[in-house]
């Protein structure tokens, strides 16, 4: 009922720019893919300078005349402009142009919403369409709440079809609403069981079409679903790794990046990138033959920043070394020896045993590994390293616990810090001849 895009839209481009034609011509390209992304057709393009927005139909009224007349001649259906639009101006264009028009957050809130793939993306992705569609019901009528006097009693049979909808609009926000405050508590609760069980957590990042769910089923093929292990929920784009050097991860698949992502829907979709946040590691999917790469690199990179996510270390993946003439899969190293970035092909195979090694010393990297003994007086301690999944073997005899510890330096740390039995293990994570 709410879905105003549906699949196969004959669409007119208005692409307003504020500088030269060239700049339009570029920015118009990536529009047409965000389109076509959309699963609309490009009839035509219409470039429209706007030096000064106009307050009526945000582009010139001259500008609106030729979109009306090319929707007409065209027989398209739908009008898609690439600027964020007031919903007054959405309406007035509608209006004028008598067909649909939908502006550039519009577009974008459809494609997440035909990408987003876990539950909590599905309703969040749901919840910002309706508050979209809710500024734009709600607005165009505000003149019928000074008619419509005292509200208790005023609402059922007698109501417009408008109010209707308002109404049952504001109904589902809040159910939406309650449903995704409920995810989160979940989600919190995995979060919890996730620090208890160590296991190195990956996150997939990248800009829209870069290969990520290619690079995730690739990685993960054979895989366990994770909501068999650590993830119980609805959520099918968190998957384990296995063979990795430093033993399981668990990898999450998230939407895709876009450029001139509107700034409430980056706020939007705060939760859903979370996973980016809370990752141990993130992959940063890029594609390699695309000539914008390093462009792409920093939007994804800024987004990143916004979310909260800017300070998680990144493996680059350079995707699709298949479209480039001589590419040959490596694995690229910083100063320190550690890997930076790894290219190959998600599609061909070419380089992924190259990215599980890049997996594994990365995130294997900073894991202790070692026996220790613990008296039985030191109880305590033991079942904080229990609790916290550090403790791989174990036996028992009158002079107390040998263990084999296995957990990231970070995750030993904080248990072992002033424990009076901590001290064996204190030098395992911090030994006195390290270099500092
Ligand atoms: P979003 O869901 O939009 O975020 O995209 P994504 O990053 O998950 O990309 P996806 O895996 O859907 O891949 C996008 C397109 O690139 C698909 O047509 C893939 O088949 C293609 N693709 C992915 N990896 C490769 C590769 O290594 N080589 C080639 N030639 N194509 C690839």
């Amino acid at each position: 009922m709410f879905d105003r895009q549906k699949k196969g839209d004959r669409a007119v481009l208005v692409l307003p720019h504020s500088r030269g034609e060239g700049d339009a011509v570029r920015r118009g390209e990536e529009f047409a893919e965000l389109v076509a992304s959309a699963g609309a057709e490009v009839l035509t393009s219409i470039p429209a300078r706007v030096a000064e927005p106009n307050p009526r139909f945000y582009i010139g009224s001259g500008k609106a005349d030729e979109v009306a007349e090319a929707v007409r001649a065209l027989e398209a259906d739908l009008v898609l402009v690439d600027h964020v639009l007031t919903p007054v101006q959405e309406r007035n264009l509608e209006k004028h142009l008598k067909t649909r028009v939908v502006d550039r957050a519009g577009l974008i809130l459809d494609i997440f919403a035909q990408r987003a793939r876990s539950h909590e993306g599905k309703l969040e992705v749901e919840l910002a369409q309706l508050k979209h569609l809710a500024t734009r019901l709600v607005r165009g009528w505000t003149h019928l709440d000074a008619q419509r006097g005292g509200a208790i009693g005023n609402r059922g049979p007698g109501e417009t079809q408008l109010e209707t909808d308002r109404r049952l609009l504001a109904e589902r926000v809040k159910m939406l609403t309650k449903r995704l405050e409920k995810v989160q508590v979940q989600r919190d609760q995995q979060r919890r069981s996730r620090l208890r069980n160590t296991v190195p957590r990956v996150a997939l990042v990248g800009y829209t079409n870069a290969g990520k769910s290619t690079l995730f089923n690739a990685l993960t093929t054979g895989g366990v679903y994770a909501a068999d292990q650590l993830f119980a929920t609805l959520d099918p784009t968190v998957r384990k790794v296995e063979g990795l050097a430093c033993g399981p991860a668990v990898v999450a698949d998230t939407v895709g990046f876009i450029r001139e992502l509107p700034h409430d829907l980056v706020a939007a979709f705060r939760a859903t990138l979370a996973e980016a946040r809370d990752a141990d590691l993130l992959l940063h999917v890029s594609d390699a033959a695309d000539e914008e790469r390093e462009l792409l690199r920093r939007v994804v990179n800024s987004v990143l920043e916004e979310i909260g996510a800017g300070d998680v270390p990144q493996l680059m993946v350079m995707n699709k070394i298949d479209l480039i003439e001589d590419a040959e899969p490596r694995i690229d190293r910083g100063d320190d020896g550690k890997p930076r970035t790894v290219w190959l092909s998600a599609h061909s195979g070419q380089g992924l045993d190259g990215l599980r090694e890049a997996l594994g010393e990365l995130l294997g990297g900073d894991r202790i590994k070692a026996g220790v003994r613990l008296p039985l007086t030191a109880g305590r301690l033991h079942a904080r390293l229990k609790a916290a999944g550090a403790i791989a073997g174990e036996a028992i005899d009158e002079d107390g616990w040998q263990l084999d510890i296995d957990a990231p330096r970070s995750v030993l740390a904080p248990l072992v810090g002033d424990d009076i039995h901590g001290a064996p293990l204190r030098e395992l994570i911090d030994p006195p001849h390290a270099e500092h």
